[in-house]
């Protein structure tokens, strides 16, 4: 059996594991929100249409922060249709996604969803077809407590207090051009500091979040990042990353390795942030919000899924429906070590999406609510890595990927809590065919004890929960967990991700 070692000590922290990397993102598309969070009628629905059994998933999930309304949705989106009376609200053509929204749920009934799951809201102005002002007329809308046009409509809507959404997106991702309003890096970088600038004068304590690559494959990439930098440096607090992986023509080996392309993008726009402070000679930094990040058979919804026509136009069709499987479910958990790994410079990320949409919940209409595969590397990450994040010496052996070339068959990342005295070490295992003995040198922690230890794996990995075999994959306790003498020693099946906490 292959074998890998590793070694942890506390004394080599990253940074400090902020709670807001475990986000999410709920975007009026398909059936996140409309058969989703929000069905009336269903059996679990609560007095304002809320699926309780979602809301109990949400809060098993463990997610922070929720960004919302979109997305690609956001850049037609005219928030004032969302409040108000509901029968006065418009059915508008949502062009993001071919479908007809009909602005039942809006900010007010949104935020109430959010008290009931406890997670805050990160809310995203359109900046593609719509500009400053009505970015400053949300924001006073939200904000303002109360005395002024906006903040008295608030009121008359029911909301007595404000929002206090203390985290804004200026727009979404500009540099694509299926967004609506696309712009250059120039065009978008100027609108974006005016409107942060506008924004900070109205409630300087806001945190802004400017809009990056929606890859680090687009032809702009880099360029992009450098001169929508200069314009808004001193405007925004953070710059967004978005990526999406998916295994593609059977490719398992580059797939399973995905994680390798988010350190690199990671690591490069933080260079490319840095470079631009540099040259401003400024002693700011700015931070990266990943703000859309998971598996997404995106190939799949270009060529089948898309809806058109002029004259159909749907609410709440099925769309961005994937499956995911154990493999999936690996590359996610093995996306979340990424995240954790950078955690001095990713101060924000955000799970694309949450429910039915690129989700870790399923539900059905009048039927039950699941947990797809990736909801478990999620909600178990979520839940024990606490305090600070650990750089690991790590000396495992490699593979080759038609994608990434050589790279490493493990990759895992520990965090450690002082206050606790808790630590938990993150592991996946690339290799399609062996298990891997990983022993973990963890005697700088003392004495300490394994206090759970979980593997997601599968004979079948594209074994996958579904509505008729909701259960079929879960993770498992990992009884080959033994630590003796300070060193901790593992197995980890071939395509696997695990979890082992110590304390
Ligand atoms: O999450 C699905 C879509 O992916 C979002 O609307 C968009 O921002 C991205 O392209």
């Amino acid at each position: 059996m292959p074998a890998a070692r590793l070694t942890l000590d506390p004394a080599f922290a990253i940074g400090p594991i902020r709670r807001k990397i475990f986000g999410g993102f709920v975007e009026h598309l398909g059936r996140h929100v409309y058969d989703g969070i929000y069905e009336p009628g269903h059996p679990a629905a609560d007095a304002e249409g809320f699926r309780q059994d979602v809301i109990e998933l949400v809060k098993e999930l463990g997610v922070d922060t929720i960004r919302y309304p979109g997305g690609n949705f956001v850049s037609g989106f005219r928030w004032e249709d969302s409040v108000g009376p509901r029968e006065h609200r418009p059915r508008r053509l949502d062009l993001a996604w071919h479908s007809t929204e009909t602005n039942e749920v809006g900010l007010h009934e949104f935020s109430s969803w959010l008290e009931k799951v406890g997670s805050d809201l990160m809310m995203a102005v359109n900046l593609g077809t719509r500009g400053t002002l009505e970015a400053l007329d949300l924001l006073e809308y939200s904000n303002i407590r109360s005395g002024t046009a906006l903040s008295e409509r608030r009121i008359a809507n029911g909301r007595a207090e404000p929002f206090d959404v203390r985290m804004w997106c200026l727009g979404n991702e500009m540099d694509g051009p299926w967004q609506l309003g696309h712009r250059s890096a120039d065009d978008y970088g100027k609108i974006a500091s005016r409107t942060a600038k506008g924004m900070r004068q109205l409630d300087p304590e806001i945190q802004l979040v400017v809009c990056g690559s929606s890859s680090a494959h687009m032809p702009t990439f880099g360029e992009w990042e450098r001169v929508v930098l200069t314009h808004t440096y001193d405007d925004v607090d953070l710059i967004s990353c978005h990526a999406y992986y998916e295994e593609r023509g059977g490719d398992l080996g580059s797939f399973l390795a995905s994680a390798v392309d988010m350190d690199g993008f990671i690591e490069t726009v933080v260079a490319t942030a840095d470079h631009v402070g540099a040259v401003r000679g400024s002693s700011k930094r700015i931070d990266i919000s990943f703000d859309e990040w998971n598996v997404w058979y995106i190939d799949r919804f270009h060529g089948v899924d898309k809806i058109t026509g002029i004259d159909n136009w749907p609410i709440a069709p099925r769309l961005l429906e994937d499956i995911y499987s154990v493999a999936d479910a690996v590359v996610f958990g093995n996306l979340m070590i990424s995240l954790l790994k950078h955690a001095d410079r990713v101060a924000s990320a955000s799970l694309a999406q949450l429910v039915n949409v690129i989700a870790p919940i399923m539900t059905e209409p009048g039927g039950i609510a699941w947990r797809q595969s990736t909801f478990y590397p999620f909600s178990i990450t979520s839940r024990l890595a606490r305090g600070e994040a650990l750089r690991l010496k790590l000396d495992a052996p490699t593979y080759v990927t038609e994608a990434y070339g050589e790279v490493p068959l493990v990759d895992a990342v520990a965090t450690h809590d002082a206050e606790t005295g808790r630590s938990a070490v993150f592991l996946v295992n690339r290799s399609t065919t062996e298990a891997i003995e990983v022993t973990v040198d963890v005697s700088a922690l003392g004495e300490v004890g394994v206090l759970e230890a979980h593997t997601l794996s599968d004979e079948d990995v594209y074994a996958k929960n579904t509505l008729e075999d909701p259960e079929r994959v879960a993770p498992r306790a990992n009884d080959s967990a033994v630590l003796a003498g300070g060193v901790l020693t593992i197995s980890l099946p071939p395509v696997s991700w695990s979890a082992i906490a110590l304390g």
